[in-house]
């Protein structure tokens, strides 16, 4: 499973991609106003950064504008992956930069016929937003194993990146499921190696170490 880190945050990416711990990093309007930074500036620093995808929203909600807006952020470097909502404009948008040749992110996906029609439109990645989801008590994990079924049916090669992921289960679960990538903000990825055993094995060790007097160096 591929990690895409969910945050404009730089020094966030970079802790976690001197681990190889980043295959790649998505971001939307409102990380870039959390950022507090301008969009061009903070995704070519992004991408200077980071050798996989970066993803980079559109502003635009007609495709024309929206065509234009991923034409220019393309030009930031090669590693962007334009990011359109899921609208037919955006799924207009979608089949003309990825007959471009460019790679693109559906957002903002909901049910699996919306997945579906991302694929046909020839998107690098679909978004569903798993959080978002069970925010208004449906199970975001449905949709994912829905949507890899839907693909694996035809062959499909849109990748599923599991997206508005809250918790380490949401993590879980999306890979069991074999959701291509996921992306979560940097806490929850740190949260992932938790584990109370973890804590309490080590404490005994140490306790055993300086009671033995145990030394290595
Ligand atoms: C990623 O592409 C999405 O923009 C992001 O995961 C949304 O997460 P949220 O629902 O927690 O805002």
């Amino acid at each position: 499973m591929k990690f895409f880190v969910d945050t404009a945050e730089i020094d966030a990416i970079a802790e976690l991609n001197d681990l190889g711990m980043v295959d790649g990093v998505t971001t939307n309007p409102s990380l870039i106003k959390k950022s507090g930074r301008d969009i061009i500036e903070v995704t070519k620093e992004i991408c200077d950064l980071v050798e996989g995808p970066v993803s980079a929203e559109v502003t635009a909600t007609d495709a024309a504008t929206m065509i234009a807006e991923g034409r220019k952020l393309v030009e930031i470097a090669e590693n962007i992956a334009v990011k359109v909502p899921l609208t037919w404009d955006g799924l207009k948008a979608c089949k003309a930069l990825s007959d471009d040749g460019h790679m693109v992110n559906v957002t903002l996906c909901f049910s699996a016929n919306q997945a579906l029609l991302a694929a046909k439109a020839g998107a690098t990645f679909i978004s569903p937003f798993i959080g978002r989801l069970d925010d208004i008590n449906l199970d975001g994990m449905d949709l994912i194993a829905d949507i890899r079924n839907i693909y694996d049916n035809y062959g499909f090669e849109t990748q599923i990146l599991a997206a508005s992921i809250r918790s380490v289960n949401h993590v879980l679960e999306s890979a069991r499921i074999g959701a291509d990538v996921m992306t979560a903000p940097p806490a929850v990825i740190k949260s992932m190696i938790n584990h109370p055993l973890t804590d309490k094995g080590l404490d005994a060790f140490l306790k055993d170490i300086a009671a033995a007097d145990i030394k290595i160096l």
